[in-house]
């Protein structure tokens, strides 16, 4: 048994305390439990043997801070993470509690398994695991772990952009996306950006008698829905004028290697989505409508009378929550002011309508050929014993591009979730194999960057 196979049982108890504390960042009233997972991250980097162990304070929840520094003339990483975690809701459907983690069938259970605590974990202990067998790191690494992922906070943004010296490096590794399969060890190059935001549909200054007034009143909720449907048609394509004008389609290189991962449609639709037909825009192929090209969809929609029994109103309001994903080279600013421009001309007489944005990011692309991620497709080429494939994805993770921007580096993103993992939704779980090979692959991609 190696090291890391002989601490299991005490990386499997730290995961479970830090999945024990609720540090959902939506929600206000969860504040302590943001400060006790922080604060959790940093005793755990100290504990690791990682120096200069801190939180940094500032417009929004706390940054965490590590380093180990005694590697001169070798690479610096910075390791990035999130210990915030997403609402558990609908608490009705999870088979144990959200915090409470259990144990069933090599997957652990929870609220932030997944996404990311048990991923940042997993950066914890590899380094941890080197620092205890060697007492030194083959390379120098950093630590940054943000606790407002989840809600597009900008604490780690506004403290990237001053370019601190305390976090220059020469790559950001981040472990916070999936294996395109169970078994495959896989490479993230690119991520989705995101406007998201509220519609806002007012009709009469108070809420009207429908029999009084139906046939002369505008009704928001019908212009919020007409809205919302001349916005995007039936076919899954986006009508805001020159949405996809900057839209940047996937190299032919890209194209063949997408259509070469090992997949069923079937399986895909039935088993993973659920549904009994896919959607989206019928010319374009199904990777490529999730990672290369940009959504508009309806989160949710609040207005008129939703509870018992029968109300005969017109409202005076209604509102959706809506977000439209972005992929290069579209910006958020430009895709907001699009956005706002289409609102304003598709919406019906009588009513007024307004998007107001909540928070954004940019989408970013990172260019596979360079020795950071090289180096990692074969750390885990070497630990799963299979060839790394490289993939996007649709999902979003602000820092990436700031990275990039303000730091010029590139992110290396090694991520050990799978596709059933239930990311933001009930019974979230962490494949456990993944979990432990998950701690060996990053360590021995240390190993081969400082070799
Ligand atoms: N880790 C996810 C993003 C992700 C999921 C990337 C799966 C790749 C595969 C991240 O925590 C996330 O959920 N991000 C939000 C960002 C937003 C709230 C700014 C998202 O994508 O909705
Ligand atoms: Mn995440
Ligand atoms: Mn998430």
């Amino acid at each position: 048994m190696n090291y890391y196979e002989q601490h299991r049982q005490d990386y499997l108890e730290g995961l479970k305390t830090f999945l024990r504390i609720p540090s959902i960042s939506t929600l206000s009233e969860h504040k302590p439990d943001i400060q006790k997972a922080a604060e959790f991250v940093r005793a755990e980097l100290e504990k690791a043997g990682l120096q200069n162990a801190h939180l940094i304070e500032g417009d929004g929840n706390p940054l965490v801070y590590a380093e180990w520094l005694g590697a001169p003339g070798k690479p610096t990483i910075l390791f990035y993470g999130h210990y915030d975690v997403q609402p558990p809701d609908p608490l009705d459907e999870w088979k144990s509690p959200p915090f409470e983690p259990e144990i069933r069938n090599e997957n652990i259970y929870a609220r932030g398994s997944a996404d990311d605590k048990g991923q940042t974990y997993i950066l914890i202990k590899a380094v941890e695991g080197l620092l205890k067998q060697h007492g030194r790191l083959p390379v120098n690494v950093k630590f940054l772990v943000e606790g407002e992922e989840e809600v597009g906070g900008k604490h780690i943004e506004s403290y990237v952009a001053g370019k601190p010296a305390l976090i220059k490096s020469d790559a950001a590794v981040i472990c916070d996306t999936e294996m395109f399969a169970p078994e495959l060890p896989t490479i993230c190059v690119g991520l989705r950006g995101i406007v998201y935001g509220e519609l806002i549909v007012q009709g009469a200054d108070h809420d009207l008698h429908s029999g009084v007034y139906g046939g002369a009143a505008p009704n928001p909720i019908q212009a919020l829905a007409e809205i919302l449907s001349a916005l995007k048609d039936r076919e899954g394509h986006i009508k805001i004028p020159g949405f996809y004008d900057k839209v940047q389609p996937p190299s032919e290189k890209e194209r063949e290697a997408w259509a070469r991962l090992p997949f069923n449609e079937q399986e895909y639709k039935e088993k993973e989505v659920g549904v009994k037909e896919l959607v989206g825009e019928p010319e374009i192929p199904l990777f490529e409508r999730l990672w290369a090209r940009p959504t508009l969809e309806v989160h949710g929609i609040r207005g008129g009378f939703i509870g018992e029994g029968a109300k005969t109103v017109i409202p005076a309001r209604a509102l959706a929550k809506l977000s439209t994903r972005l992929v290069a080279n579209q910006t958020p600013k430009e895709a907001t002011g699009q956005l706002q421009k289409a609102v304003l001309a598709v919406c019906p007489k009588g009513v007024t309508a307004e998007f107001r944005p909540i928070h954004s990011a940019p989408p970013s692309l990172v260019n596979p050929d360079n020795r950071f991620i090289q180096a990692a497709a074969e750390a885990m080429r070497q630990v799963f014993g299979k060839e790394t494939v490289y993939i996007r994805s649709g999902g979003s993770i602000p820092i990436v591009a700031a990275f990039d921007e303000h730091l010029g580096i590139p992110s290396v993103m090694m991520g050990f979730g799978l596709p059933d993992d239930n990311l933001h939704a009930p019974n979230e779980k962490l494949h456990l194999p993944n979990f432990f090979r998950g701690i060996e692959a990053v360590a021995r991609y240390l190993e081969i960057l400082g070799a």
